[in-house]
């Protein structure tokens, strides 16, 4: 099974960001684990957990967007929510269907995918206002 290499992750100018992106990396490994060797149990809550993850890590950065007035708040939060509307579903269709080729996939592919591209574009702008903002 592979596993994501945390130092793959990029960082960015706010800590917080930085240990929350370090932490959905974690979780998204335990949820590889679980989809290789894990009870479909495991699976579904190691998929909860990451879906939590990022409902909380979202409003921490959508708050400090806030914060600061960034003007392409809509824009970041909009990414936010379909991704997690996203998510949602594709717990869901475990639920119905526990394919976890369709899963493994889904994570390999498209979240990790998003992630990265997420962090290397809105998150790093977001940052970089932020600190600037701040300073
Ligand atoms: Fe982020
Ligand atoms: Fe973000």
């Amino acid at each position: 099974m592979t596993q994501i290499d945390a130092e793959a992750i990029p960082t960015v100018a706010i800590d917080f960001m930085n240990e929350d992106h370090q932490e959905a990396v974690e979780l998204l490994n335990l949820l590889l684990e679980a989809l290789a060797e894990g009870t479909e149990g495991e699976v579904t809550s190691s998929l909860q957990n990451f879906y939590v993850h990022n409902r909380e890590h979202f409003a921490r950065e959508e708050e400090q967007m806030l914060r600061v007035n960034f003007p392409p708040y809509g824009c970041h939060k909009g990414e936010h929510d379909r991704v997690l509307a996203e998510i949602k579903q594709v717990i869901e269709r475990w639920e119905t269907d526990t394919d976890r080729a369709a899963l493994l996939q889904y994570i390999n592919g498209t979240v990790l995918d998003w992630f990265m591209n997420h962090i290397n574009t809105m998150d790093t702008v977001t940052a970089m206002f932020i600190s600037q903002q701040s300073a």
